[in-house]
């Protein structure tokens, strides 16, 4: 912002670029598809805060677009806009709108989403011909000049060197309120502060995934743990052109350590945050780590804590405290090298800290040493690469070398055969209730044991369908009580909605902004503030569990979901996530991460494999999900659609198993992300499909289906095998069952369905 911003009382100002109108205000599929109340576009934003606008120029762009050849054409599944054509301006229009005006406001917009991956072309990650000569033609014209980006993702942003731009605003899609709040900040009725959460480097090929999104059929991890900005700092500051934690302010910011006090391996650094310039503002305070190299390399900067202060008036000050614990950002030894194969890591040298307000901003305040390796958990190998896909990944060696990424060396057979369950002796019907056992008048394994065969079968899959009948109009579909016997035994039906943009149903919900532009907030107790809104919605429309947060990592910025997910960095990427689970659930709901693990691109996203070292899984893909999972225990979590190095994660026992229960303590219910691909176990060939899930510890297949699997046979696979060697136990569909009614119990739907009638919703069944 070269003064530009924000904008001068009085000044008239010229918007130009159709999508100040046509605004983009989510992404599409299902974390965007919300039917909204209203959109607020950035004409009416700009109205509403009393700007004067050029009127002939935007009568000009509404004459244009009122043409039905050039009305914005909305598209259909998987094969929307990522952009609209723009109206080809011609200097004499722009010359004329410069005589009459101060300041030019251009808008470029794009969008991307499920099912529609952003690509490298004009329109999608570059701009079009036609921007291109609307900002040259303005830029000229004018002197003032500011640009909107209205993007879901992060796009080449190397054009802003190539024009005389005077600020850019990156306003992400940010919901219903949007046009409001991006005025509001070009006219400086409300004080940036967001800060980036990915690093937007010069050129697409300077991410360091940018050679290994993926075939076809495949993605390599290559670059491993440096992703985003543990890439850039590490191995090529240079290419960067707005760091990680960047963001701007009409103020500005001293941001002062005070004290470091260290007790083993906890840190806690008291911070002074000081407002030296003339307005009102907030910042981010944030502090990273850089690990000594030892065994394993390191990446040079790693975030590990942060603080989001309040308003504070100029020349005053705001306190307050980061703590974190060094033995949260361990390294987690995959090959060996450390001697502690398996286990996450500190290794000995000196720790240094860094405080600032971007990863590039900031300066070392403290160090500590230790003398000494600390195994900080000692865990064992899970989803390592197979042999035969064996790949080489990047290591911070002699300014970067590839090595390959240790494969697998366990049984995996052997390990499911040790934890299988004993079957619950079953008993048929006794007449209790569900609510019997929530009110602990009877164990839930008493409960359980009424259950039929047929029944236990039904609870591990959905109704089958969306958009259920037993759930308000418009739902994602419904798993639970989805059958008579079910619900006479007090099951209720669950409710799932889509998330994460706001609740998906027929009728009007709110729009929220994306969750890239909540994350780009920093400020975790706001986000969880307003997901505590969505729960009051979530009440007031009737559904029970929102299929959200979507909180899969900003690998490379083509990924079609990017504006769903929160970061390139887990740790925030953890801390967001956790906010949003903490304000569904406060008022009695279900939150849903998803999309449990690595589903990074779109491309064939059903089939496609992430092949990814174990080190990157747990230092990266998975961490966030950890963060989420131990700080705010959400009900439920989605697997995601993709395989992890061969195994679809709807089938990964060492994910949901091993990891997500044995780890973490997880004890909620995971359903499988909507619908699965059909699959004989490699481990116990004679069980497929449904039996091959309930073993992995996938409770529930989403939406599931009827009688019928998709192949229009009948769907025996779950019970085909049951009683033979080898084949499913009913003690593994009990444990999966097990698990699901804690959950409702937990959700505490048994309340209102002890009858088998749900009192609040008198058209159920
Ligand atoms: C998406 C999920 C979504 C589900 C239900 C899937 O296609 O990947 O994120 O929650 O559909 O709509």
């Amino acid at each position: 912002n070269n003064n530009i911003l924000p904008l001068k009382k009085n000044e008239t100002v010229a918007v130009f670029g159709r999508c100040a109108i046509d605004w983009f205000a989510v992404g599409y599929g299902s974390g965007g598809d919300v039917l909204s109340p209203y959109i607020v576009n950035l004409i009416d934003g700009l109205r509403h805060n009393g700007v004067r606008l050029n009127e002939k120029l935007l009568s000009t762009y509404r004459r244009w677009r009122s043409q039905p050849k050039n009305e914005p054409f909305s598209g259909y599944w998987g094969h929307w806009p990522y952009s609209y054509d723009e109206m080809l301006l011609n200097s004499e229009t722009v010359k004329a709108a410069a005589a009459e005006s101060d300041t030019a406001v251009v808008v470029i917009g794009r969008a991307a989403g499920e099912d529609r991956e952003n690509k490298l072309k004009k329109g999608s990650y570059y701009l079009t011909d036609e921007e291109e000569n609307m900002l040259s033609l303005v830029t000229t014209a004018f002197k003032k000049t500011a640009v909107v980006l209205n993007i879901g993702n992060v796009i080449d942003m190397a054009w802003t060197d190539r024009y005389n731009i005077g600020a850019v605003l990156l306003a992400w899609q940010g919901g219903m309120e949007s046009g409001n709040a991006a005025a509001d900040v070009l006219c400086g009725k409300v004080n940036p502060c967001g800060k980036l959460t990915d690093t937007i480097a010069r050129h697409y090929e300077d991410y360091p995934s940018a050679y290994f999104f993926g075939n076809r059929d495949f993605s390599c991890y290559s670059e491993d743990i440096y992703v985003g900005y543990r890439f850039f700092e590490t191995f090529d500051k240079s290419s960067v052109m707005f760091p990680f934690g960047f963001g701007m302010s009409y103020t500005s910011f001293e941001v002062e350590c005070e004290n470091a006090v260290i007790c083993g391996t906890e840190i806690k650094l008291s911070v002074s945050v000081k407002n030296t310039g003339e307005l009102a503002g907030k910042e981010t305070a944030q502090v990273y780590m850089k690990a000594p190299e030892g065994s394993l390399d390191k990446p040079s900067m790693v975030l590990c804590g942060f603080f989001k202060t309040g308003e504070i008036q100029p020349k005053e000050t705001e306190k307050g405290v980061i703590s974190f614990d060094l033995k949260d950002f361990a390294s987690y030894d995959d090959s060996g090298k450390t001697g502690r194969k398996s286990a996450f890591v500190l290794e000995s040298g000196t720790y240094e800290i860094y405080l600032g307000s971007s990863v590039r901003n900031c300066k070392k305040v403290f160090e500590t040493q230790l003398s000494d390796l600390i195994v900080v958990q000692q865990l064992s190998e899970v989803m390592a690469v197979k042999g035969a896909d064996k790949f080489k990944r990047l290591v911070n060696r002699n300014g970067g070398e590839y090595e390959y990424a240790p494969t697998v060396t366990t049984c995996l057979q052997q390990i499911i055969i040790n934890n299988i369950p004993e079957d619950i002796p079953v008993t048929g019907d006794r007449g209790f209730k569900l609510k019997d056992a929530a009110d602990g008048k009877i164990s839930i394994d008493d409960f359980i044991a009424q259950l039929s065969d047929e029944e236990l079968e039904l609870l591990t899959r959905g109704e089958g369908k969306m958009d259920s009948p037993l759930g308000a109009a418009g739902n994602a579909g419904v798993f639970g009580g989805v059958a008579k016997s079910l619900r006479d035994k007090g099951i209720p039906p669950i409710i799932t909605t889509d998330g994460p943009a706001g609740i998906r149903l027929k009728s009007v919900c709110s729009l929220l902004p994306c969750g890239t532009l909540l994350a780009c907030t920093w400020d975790t107790e706001l986000v969880k503030e307003l997901y505590g809104c969505v729960s009051d919605e979530m009440t007031e429309k009737g559904t029970d569990v929102l299929l959200a947060p979507g909180m899969n990592i900003h690998r490379n910025p083509l990924c079609g979901r990017n504006f769903e997910y929160f970061s390139e960095d887990p740790f925030l990427s953890g801390k967001m996530g956790s906010a949003c689970v903490l304000g569904i659930q406060s008022g009695g709901h279900s939150a849903c991460p998803k999309h449990f693990a690595c589903n990074n691109r779109e491309t064939r996203r059903n089939k496609s494999d992430s092949r990814v070292s174990e080190r990157a899984l747990r230092e990266i893909y998975l961490k966030n999900f950890e963060i989420c999972i131990k700080e705010s225990k959400p009900l439920n979590i989605m697997t995601s659609y993709n395989k992890i190095n061969g195994v679809w994660s709807h089938y990964n026992y060492e994910l949901c198993e091993t990891v997500l229960r044995k780890e973490w303590g997880y004890e909620g219910n995971v359903i499988t992300d909507w619908w699965m691909q059909y699959a004989h176990s490699p481990e116990f060939p004679q069980i497929r499909d449904n039996a091959y899930r309930v073993r992995a510890r996938v409770n529930v297949l989403m939406p599931g289906f009827r009688a019928f699997n998709r192949q229009g046979k009948d769907d025996t696979s779950l019970l085909e095998t049951l009683g033979q060697f080898r084949g499913i136990t009913r003690g593994e569909i009990q444990r999966a069952v097990k698990d699901e009614l804690q959950m409702i119990i937990r959700l505490k739907k048994c309340d209102i369905f002890a009858d088998g009638q749900d009192n609040n919703k008198k058209e159920v069944i």
